[in-house]
């Protein structure tokens, strides 16, 4: 799998550590855990989306871009690893987040938003009905006016191109599986706009690798399904192996979303808990905390023996933890 033609620029510490969770599995009783830790990425406190911000901004880089816009949630974790790239590359940066129903103080003010202020990010926040998407080709049409060069980014950083980032994540999880002798029955990953999940499908179809499990953190299953197989197919499209059956590879579980996108629920709260509690590891409300609920589920689930391994990719979203203190 060659991907030296796409420009890429390095924004994350790569590889990062696949750690086992030996308390957390004795605890459980059930299969060996293991955590890879795309939460420690690195830069502007880590996550995700810096996989797919080196492909992206990459090209922006190459289009001569000097200025960045994307759109998110007003808490997002894309729009501050965002906000944290283009400052590390001398781009300027816009965001364009939506205030949704959420009035506290920290969640207007706090967590991912303090960070993307720190960056030097310009926000733009809308109200809930307004369109992001919208809002986003107009200011860029604006900026053109202006004799600006905007290079505009989709939610979640989700689209072929971004999601190649998961596809090199595939890559390392299979190689690093092999340095250690252990075979992952699957890998389970917070889905949302589908490019995590969906990149790595990409990269394990390449690969004949693990199985991947994505937990919704919104939508239902079918409409979870939907986006990470147009996500995985993208990727692979870019890369010339066209798939007739991606679907067939892409699972989500939809049991752990609650009443909605980054409303709290209980097994959440277990999840958190016990990462804490029993291995020191932080996840977050809205995404990983959700995820690990229901890696926890599959665990208990009696479906995996004591010998066999699953891997949770943490995909970072800590922040996030001080923009909604209450939901704990
Ligand atoms: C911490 C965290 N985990 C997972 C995801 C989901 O990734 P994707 O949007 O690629 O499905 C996000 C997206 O914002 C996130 O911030």
């Amino acid at each position: 799998m060659d991907l030296s033609r796409f420009p890429r620029v390095a924004l994350s510490l790569l590889p990062t550590p696949v750690e086992p969770l030996p308390r957390l599995s004795a605890h459980l009783g059930g299969p060996r855990l293991y955590v890879k830790r795309d939460d420690l990425t690195g830069l502007g406190l880590g996550g995700n989306k810096l996989r797919k911000l080196e492909f992206l901004l990459g090209e922006a880089r190459a289009q001569g871009a000097d200025i960045v816009l994307t759109v998110g949630a007003m808490q997002s974790n894309h729009a501050r690893q965002t906000a944290a790239a283009c400052a590390r590359l001398g781009l300027d940066c816009e965001l364009i987040l939506r205030r949704g129903s959420h009035a506290t103080e920290a969640y207007l003010h706090g967590g991912n938003v303090l960070l993307d202020r720190l960056f030097g990010a310009r926000l733009h926040v809308l109200a809930a009905q307004e369109s992001r998407e919208a809002f986003m080709a107009a200011r860029a049409e604006a900026l053109r006016g202006e004799g600006r060069r905007p290079y505009c980014i989709p939610v979640g950083g989700s689209c072929g191109l971004g999601n190649l980032g998961y596809v090199v994540c595939a890559r390392e999880i299979m190689a690093q599986g092999a340095e250690n002798g252990v075979t992952f029955e699957s890998v389970v990953v917070a889905t949302g706009s589908g490019g995590t999940q969906g990149g790595l499908v990409a990269g394990m179809l390449m690969t004949g690798g693990t199985p991947v499990t994505g937990i919704a953190v919104e939508g239902s299953r079918s409409e979870q399904e939907a986006l990470a197989a147009a996500q995985a197919a993208g990727a692979l499209r870019l890369l010339g192996h066209d798939h007739d059956d991606v679907a067939a590879s892409v699972n989500v579980l939809d049991d752990f979303v609650g009443p909605g996108y980054a409303r709290p629920t209980d097994s959440m709260r277990e999840a958190l808990s016990l990462a804490a509690r029993f291995e020191g590891l932080v996840l977050d409300p809205v995404y990983t905390g959700k995820a690990f609920a229901g890696f926890i589920a599959l665990a208990r689930s009696g479906r995996f023996g004591k010998d066999q391994s699953l891997l949770f990719v943490h995909t970072g979203g800590a922040p996030g933890l001080f923009g909604y203190p209450e939901s704990l």
